[in-house]
């Protein structure tokens, strides 16, 4: 039976002097992963169960640990537990409690299993659990980008390519891409459940256990479906990390985007939308000033995000197998991105509740350019049977001729168009209309107004 007299660690027996007080610091993960301590004691008390149905432990003891590890979630959830780095991680500061409560009976909990199936455990379900709360909060955006969308349909702005000018959109279309980039990402976490859903508990150090465990008990207890198939290769294995550190990433990476161009669209040279009090920062020295500084700062945070998906990589990078003390560092970069996500994700809900696009402002610069250009294009296409090349080289030239002649399309008379091409008739005009050619654009996921209240139909029909 394991002794755990005097506070000291189990492994007391074998290694007889104190770990040296350097060691105790940086070694000792149980700053981070206390965090885990739910996930760990359900952990444990389902393989007691086990160990208890499979006659490994009696009755008796089983129900001992049980009645501990309780009264051990209910100290740690009141604050009223004592973590000790001297015992490293969670694991053992609950091992070392559960003797002081229980005696020696306690010594019976780690049959069957080590601390590196205990800790992918209680990471898978805590990990598990994360996706779902990540995607709570997409669902809030979601909703929040919506609304937007809904009050924008007939909000007419410029699209851009190369942030140049290029062909007039809805507003709403614009604002729904968010939806599609975090629809994708809700698929993406959804995505990580399936390799989540296999149970590494009951593979103890590395090679498995000579008891006669029932692994799909546990794993059936603990929510999950399979097992996992090689002792070995699970208790080495962190992909399933690395799933959630990129989905955290790719998130990460659409925020930074959306920031990006509220920024862009906020300074003082595009004024395309307003931030309100709420979400602005002043400046110490200048008085006049209005920060957009929480879209500066999740932008920002994409560097912690991606940051952390390239630590864990690198730590995985060439590691041989099976367990090795470099694999603690998980934990701390899975809730350091954890929480880094969510808090960014809250951040621009908030935003995005906080702005007001300027619908004068978009549309000035919508009829400043010639973005009806490939509406006159497909026209002469349409209506002159010109091949599509040909009609873009005509309509260059009309463009050439505008911007001599200092006029907007829509500025020019049908007798200037003719000595372009003759064959033109008075019907050509309404090309040039920013809100015709919006609604020209009917092909599937295009920015006619018709396919944008199909889309929002059928986003709210999915909620
Ligand atoms: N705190 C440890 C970790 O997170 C638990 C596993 C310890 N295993 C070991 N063989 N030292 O990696």
């Amino acid at each position: 039976m394991t002794k755990n007299k005097n506070n000291q660690p189990v492994w007391k027996t074998r290694i007889k002097k104190n770990v040296s007080s350097l060691f105790q610091n940086v070694g000792g993960s149980i700053d981070v992963d206390r965090r885990l301590y739910k996930e760990d004691i359900i952990g444990s008390i389902v393989h007691v169960e086990m160990l208890f149905k499979q006659k490994i432990i009696p009755f008796k003891i089983k129900n001992k640990i049980v009645f501990g590890l309780q009264k051990i979630n209910n100290e740690i959830s009141k604050r009223k537990f004592k973590f000790d780095k001297k015992y490293e991680d969670i694991h053992m500061n609950i091992e070392k409690r559960l003797f002081e409560i229980i005696g020696d009976d306690a010594g019976y909990i780690h049959t069957g299993r080590s601390r590196n199936d205990q800790v992918i455990t209680d990471l898978k379900i805590w990990i598990k659990s994360a996706n779902r709360e990540i995607n709570a909060q997409l669902d809030k955006i979601i909703k929040t980008t919506l609304k937007i969308a809904e009050k924008n349909i007939e909000t007419v702005m410029p699209g851009f390519t190369h942030l140049k000018n290029a062909q007039p959109i809805s507003l709403a279309h614009y604002f729904m891409v968010y939806i599609e980039m975090f629809t994708r990402d809700k698929k993406r976490f959804n995505n990580n459940l399936e390799i989540l859903n296999e149970s590494p508990l009951g593979v103890a150090a590395l090679a498995g256990t000579s008891f006669n465990i029932d692994r799909n008990y546990s794993a059936k207890k603990l929510g999950f479906k399979y097992l996992t198939n090689n002792s070995i290769d699970t208790v080495s294995d962190r992909d399933f990390v690395l799933d959630f550190l990129y989905c955290i990433s790719v998130c990460s990476i659409h925020i930074s985007r959306i920031a990006e161009e509220l920024i862009i669209w906020n300074s003082d040279g595009f004024k395309l939308v307003h931030l309100s009090d709420k979400i602005v920062t002043g400046s110490s020295i200048m008085p006049q000033k209005k920060n957009p500084d929480l879209l500066e700062y999740v932008r920002g945070k994409t560097g912690t995000t991606v940051g952390n998906l390239f630590s864990m990589l690198t730590i995985l990078k060439g590691l041989p197998l099976s367990y090795f003390k470099d694999l603690q560092d998980d934990k701390e970069i899975v809730f350091k991105s954890h929480d880094t996500i969510v808090n960014c994700l809250k951040i621009l809900n908030e935003v995005l509740k906080n702005i007001k696009p300027d619908k004068k402002e978009l549309y000035k610069l919508a009829d400043a350019s010639f973005i009806t250009a490939t509406d006159f294009a497909d026209y002469l296409v349409k209506y002159h049977s010109m091949s599509f090349r040909k009609a873009y080289q005509k309509t260059a030239e009309v463009v050439n001729f505008a911007e001599k002649k200092k006029k907007k399309l829509k500025d020019l008379k049908i007798d200037e168009l003719r000595k372009i091409e003759p064959k033109l008739t008075i019907n050509v005009l309404k090309v040039f209309d920013l809100k015709n050619s919006i609604n020209s654009k009917k092909s599937y996921g295009g920015t006619s107004f018709e396919n944008i209240k199909r889309m929002i139909l059928k986003y709210k029909k999915s909620k």
